[in-house]
This record gives C-alpha cells, sequence and structure tokens, in this order.
C-alpha cells in the first residue's frame, strides 16, 4: 500500500492489548540461544526484528520450534553457536546486529553481517572497538565505523577493562554485556562516556539475571562480570507489552479525551519507556497505573500543558512527545536526543519536517527539537515515513486535531507493530451501540443506520447464535461452560455481506431458527463465553465508524461509545413483528408461543449476572412500538450527528 488516509478523528477512548516489547522479545532470544537448557518464550513479538533475530539464530544451529500463537522453544546452545560459517542479513534491526556482532565475534567461526542501506549508515565504531580491544577480529567491509562486518576467529584476553563509549548508542554496551559471559572469565566494562539510554542497559541487565548471569553496577561507569558464570534456562520466560508502542495510545488518550488504557505494560514494567507515562502527567494528562496496565485521559477540562524536559532516558518514547506538543498550550521543548539522529532515519530532521507539514512552528538543533503548536492543523497533509516506524505511528496522532492525514508507506510500521493502524482504529473510530431485546427491530434499524453513515456493522447477537451453533456441531452442552467458551475463543466465524458462515459452511439461515436464538441466550448467560467473545467484537471497530447492535454494547464492548441507544418495543408488538417475519418466510409460527418465548428470553437476557440486558444511564431510550422503521431510523441518525463530531 502506497499510503493510508486517516480520517479527521476527534475522539480516543478504549482498551489495547499491546504487542510483545521489541527490546525484550530480542534479547531474550539471543540468551535463550546461548543458554543450557530449552527455554519457551511466550508474548513474544511477531515484527520484521523479530522475524530477522529468529532467522539469524536458526541459520547459526539454535533449533526453534513454534509452540504456540506466540510461543516459541528455543533450544539452548550452551554456549557460542555451533554453526561456524554464516553470511547473516540482518535488515534494518539494530537490536539483532548490535548484539549478534559481539556473541559472534565471541563464537570461534567466520560470519558476514550486513543490512539494509540505511543499517550500513549507523555506526557500529564504538562496539567494534570494544571488542577489539579483547582481541576479537573484526573487519568493516566497505566503510570503516559501520557494517557490513566480517567476523573471525580469535583469542580473546580479558586481563585489562574494556574502555567503550556510551555516547552514541547504549546498544553497544548491551552487546558487549550479553556476549561476554562466554568468555567464562572476569570481564570489565568501562565506560569513557556519558551512557546514554541508560534504562535499557537495566532491560539487558534485568533478563541476564533471569538467565543467571548476574553483573555488578558501579554507578554508570563500570561493569563487572564475575568468572565462570553461564547463561542457564529459566524454563519459561513471558514477555512484556511493548512500552514505546504504548506511547501512541497513551498520547491518543491524552489528546481524545480517553480513557485509553493499554494492557501488557504498567507498574511492574522493567521497561524505561513507561516513564512516557510521567511526561504526559506533567503535560496534565490524567494517569493511572496498575501492576500490568496504564490507562490515560485528557487533563480536566483545558489544554495539554507545555513542556521543556530533557528525554535522554526515552529517546523512542520521546518522539511521541513531539507530536503531543502539537496539541499542548505553549511551545514545548525535547532536549538531549541527539541520539535520534543515528536511529531508523535522523529522526530530529524527519520529524521536524513533518511537524511543519501540519502546521507546526519547529527549530532544530544537534540535540534538540522545539515545537511550536499551530492554532489549528493543516488538513491534508502527506505525510514521509523514511522508513522509519515511529514516524508513521508518532505523525498518525496529528488525525486527533480533527484534520484528514494521509500517511505514506503505512507498511513500515511493521518492523515493531505489525497491526498498528486496525489497533489506532479500535481507539478512535466513532461507536454508534444499539441495545435491547429481541425483536424489538435494533438489527433492521442498525443496518439501515450503518448503511446511511457508509459505517461497520456488528451484529453481535449473530456471534452468540454462531456459537450456540458450533457447540451444537460439536456435542458440547450448552451449560458446558468450558467447552462453550473455548469454542467461542476460536470461532471461525466468516461474514460476507448479508451471508454468514461457520468454519466455511453455510450458516445464515441455521443461526436465525427461534432454537438457536435460545442457544444463544443461554450460552450468552456464561461469563467464559462473553469474556471470550470481547475481543473479537472490539475488534469490528475500524474507520469510519461502527454501529454495533445487540445487548452489552453500550454498557460492556463499547462504554465509551459516542452515541448509544436503547432500542425497544412491548413485548406483544414485538411477538408480532417476528410472527409476521416468520410467515412471510413461510414458516409455521404461533403468535401465543411466540409471546411466551420472548418473555422467557428477556427474563434471562435480563436476569444474569454478567452483562445483563439493561438501558445504561447515558442511552436514548427509543420505544419503537408505534413507530415505523423509518423513523426509528431517523431518531437515531438524529442522535449520532448531535454526539459524533
Ligand atoms: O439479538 P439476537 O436475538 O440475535 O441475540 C441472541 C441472543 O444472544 C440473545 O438472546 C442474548 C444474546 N446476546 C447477548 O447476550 N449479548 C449481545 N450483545 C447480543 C446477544
Amino acid at each position: 500500500m502506497t499510503h493510508l488516509d486517516l480520517p479527521p478523528l476527534r475522539r480516543a477512548a478504549g482498551v489495547v492489548r499491546l504487542p510483545g516489547s521489541k527490546s525484550i522479545s530480542n534479547r531474550t532470544l539471543l540468551l535463550a540461544a546461548l543458554a543450557e537448557g530449552d527455554t519457551d518464550i511466550h508474548d513474544l513479538l511477531d515484527s520484521d526484528d523479530t522475524r530477522v533475530m529468529l532467522a539469524g539464530l536458526r541459520q547459526l544451529g539454535i533449533g526453534i520450534q513454534h509452540i504456540g500463537a506466540d510461543s516459541y522453544r528455543i533450544g539452548g546452545a550452551g554456549g557460542a553457536f555451533p554453526v561456524k560459517e554464516a553470511a547473516l542479513f540482518l535488515g534494518n534491526a539494530g537490536t539483532a546486529f548490535r548484539p549478534l556482532t559481539a556473541a559472534l565475534a565471541l563464537s570461534g567461526g567466520h560470519y558476514r553481517l550486513s543490512g539494509v542501506p540505511r543499517m550500513h549508515e549507523r555506526p557500529i565504531g564504538d562496539l567494534v572497538d570494544g571488542l577489539r580491544q579483547i582481541g576479537a577480529v573484526v573487519d568493516y567491509l566497505e566503510h570503516e565505523g559501520y557494517p557490513p562486518l566480517a567476523l573471525k576467529p580469535a583469542a580473546v584476553r580479558l586481563s585489562a577493562p574494556i574502555r567503550v563509549r556510551g555516547d552514541v548508542s547504549s546498544q553497544f554496551l548491551t552487546a558487549l554485556l550479553m556476549a561476554l559471559p562466554l568468555t567464562g572469565e572476569r570481564a570489565v566494562i568501562e565506560m569513557t562516556t556519558e551512557l546514554i539510554s541508560k534504562p535499557y542497559i537495566e532491560i539487558t541487565l534485568n533478563l541476564m539475571a533471569r538467565f543467571g548471569v548476574n553483573v555488578e553496577r558501579q554507578g554508570w561507569e563500570r561493569f563487572v562480570i564475575p568468572a565462570g558464570q553461564r547463561y542457564r534456562s529459566p524454563g519459561a520466560i513471558h514477555v512484556e507489552g511493548d512500552a514505546s508502542s504504548a506511547s501512541y495510545f497513551l498520547a491518543a488518550g491524552a489528546i481524545g479525551g480517553g480513557p485509553v488504557r493499554v494492557e501488557g505494560v504498567g507498574r511492574d514494567s522493567i521497561q524505561g519507556d513507561v516513564a512516557f507515562a510521567a511526561a504526559l502527567e506533567a503535560m496534565g494528562a490524567r494517569i493511572e497505573m496498575g501492576a500490568n496496565w496504564i490507562e490515560a485521559s485528557a487533563p480536566t477540562g483545558g489544554r495539554l500543558r507545555a513542556f521543556d524536559l530533557d528525554l535522554n532516558h526515552i529517546p523512542d518514547a520521546a518522539m511521541t512527545l513531539a507530536v503531543a506538543a502539537l496539541f499542548a498550550d505553549g511551545p514545548c521543548t525535547l532536549r538531549n536526543i541527539a541520539s535520534w539522529r543515528v536511529k531508523e532515519t535522523d529522526r530530529i530532521a524527519a520529524m521536524a519536517t513533518e511537524l511543519r507539514k501540519v502546521g507546526a512552528t519547529v527549530d532544530e538543533g544537534v540535540d534538540f527539537i522545539r515545537v511550536g503548536p499551530p492554532a489549528s492543523l493543516t488538513p491534508g497533509a502527506a505525510i514521509a515515513t523514511y522508513d522509519d516506524h515511529r514516524m508513521a505511528m508518532c505523525l498518525s496522532l496529528a488525525a486527533l486535531g480533527g484534520v484528514p492525514v494521509r500517511i505514506l508507506d503505512p507498511g513500515c510500521v511493521a518492523k515493531t507493530f505489525p497491526d498498528y493502524f486496525e489497533r489506532y482504529a479500535e481507539v478512535t473510530a466513532p461507536v454508534i451501540a444499539i441495545d435491547g431485546p429481541s425483536a424489538s427491530g435494533k438489527g433492521t434499524v442498525a443496518a439501515r443506520v450503518a448503511a446511511t453513515l457508509g459505517y461497520h456493522m456488528l451484529d453481535s447477537g449473530a456471534l452468540y447464535r454462531l456459537t450456540a451453533l458450533a457447540a451444537r456441531k460439536a456435542g458440547v452442552a450448552w451449560d458446558d461452560e468450558a467447552g462453550v467458551a473455548a469454542l467461542a475463543a476460536t470461532l471461525a466465524a466468516e461474514f460476507e455481506g448479508e451471508r454468514i458462515l461457520l468454519a466455511g459452511e453455510e450458516a445464515t439461515e441455521a443461526i436465525r431458527s427461534e432454537e438457536m436464538g435460545v442457544g444463544a441466550s443461554k450460552v450468552a448467560a456464561l461469563p467464559a463465553v462473553r469474556a471470550a467473545l470481547l475481543d473479537r467484537q472490539r475488534a469490528y471497530r475500524r474507520w469510519p465508524g461502527l454501529v454495533a447492535d445487540g445487548r452489552d454494547m453500550g454498557s460492556v464492548v463499547f462504554p465509551w461509545a459516542e452515541c448509544k441507544v436503547f432500542l425497544t418495543a412491548s413485548a406483544p408488538a414485538r411477538a408480532e413483528r417476528r410472527y409476521k417475519q416468520l410467515i412471510a418466510k413461510g414458516m409455521p409460527a404461533n403468535i401465543d408461543l411466540l409471546l411466551q418465548d420472548l418473555r422467557e428470553r428477556d427474563a434471562r437476557d435480563s436476569a444474569r449476572s454478567v452483562a445483563p440486558l439493561q438501558k445504561c444511564a447515558e442511552a436514548e431510550l427509543l420505544d419503537t412500538s408505534d413507530l415505523s422503521i423509518e423513523q426509528a431510523v431517523a431518531a437515531v441518525l438524529g442522535w449520532a450527528r448531535d454526539r459524533i463530531h
């Protein structure tokens, strides 16, 4: 795709489960490969940068099994890599290139490491100098100080401390720290400059410790790895959500009202980028935090405040602050961010150019950027992304200024967050929630409202009906909570226009029977079934908007929906409508039995312990007993137009 047009966005609220952390994923993969024993890694990030690392490790002879959706079993080599000759292509993945350079330099083989052209412009001299000090043989194949590299076997000596710079990239220190235990000897690293991005070193030390290697850290100047330590598998390890990826959603909540909640990082995180939440708080955003989640909302009754901050410790998440600055009440200064210049692109130059396109006044220097917010954002900017995932994700936030924004080459987000834009839509697309009892006409009204507005449509009742049908087909009883929930979690449902398929088979008519209606209402009363269908329902929220119909759209699934309607009709009116529908289809029907059935179903749907059918306080009540469909549709459209925009 050459570009993605984001619609004007005005509100952000919702929940996002974060993809795994890139920094933790790639470090854990390497440590597991060097360790004794098998390691099961769960919730590994699936992205370009982790695929590069996985492919590299496979080439180096590491056994890797895919044991579940995001789970891998890594057969540790118990030391240096078994394959002694290889040429690795590592794309633009710094988190693979630097640590593999160090580990391979100490692996006693012949290796060549290369990447995309931008990787060959990113400096690596400080790391190579460090490795050469201990006798490693590392040659530059093109330009002095830059990849590609050739590594050869060498006798290493660790008698003297290794002296390295820490002011270009903290990844050089990370690479040395992770590789040196391969020697089994005592190793000392001394920094010759100030160390940048310190929290990333904490991630490294934390993960090394989980694999049984402890490093003595003396301030941020000296690191000692005692002799005789070996990496040992901890058995299983769970990768936290990516705190840098969290920054886009938290900023969206702070700009677009909120609350936006990210799940996967929180107070217990080992990632420094959670400090981003504190920076947003300094801008006046309201932040709440749990062990494994963070939630951000806009300041009460005001704009975000301007800031002047040293952001050396969170260089990646700091980019998000540069875009949040568009919504501040004055110019914002981001200081001590020189490392931006040697990342995926020169991020200071790129950010300045693109922020100007949306109307900001920008000053830049060697190691700072100052962003003056415009009175209103310039609509229709075409944002270049420089093959830099973070440029694309950051600038997508500009659309929250209520202007359309075009993102060029949006696919570059695959480096760390392949489905970023789908997740972003799930917190920003407007939602109209239409709840009500069976046969109230909400399905018909919802479909017409969606068609009029060009919105997507979620018929949540169909998901419960499909679950009941799947259970019937699998011979699972409707009251077997665990059994039905397992089916719901992997329900192979497809909606193709009017047609509904289950596991590829036609189910459109089958799920509409009275029997499946009863079955749906029974399985819908089971909490585990509702939980299993929650994320799937939320995933229907897409641009330009969603109309969702059901029982708990406004109360549970989309509690932040802009427009909520509770659509009802008297039981006799509903029974009569259902009766007419059945007769029209040439099916047998008895109005008294239908009425009795409806009353029983209402009672079950309203009395259940989870997500009972009831009108939420803020929903508009629409009694359609005496209304035509056209009148009901007009009423909902009227409310929608008032509330959205
Ligand atoms: O709207 P419908 O008749 O297709 O719904 C079938 C059953 O599914 C209904 O009796 C209750 C349940 N349901 C639910 O509990 N929550 C929803 N959001 C939608 C339907």
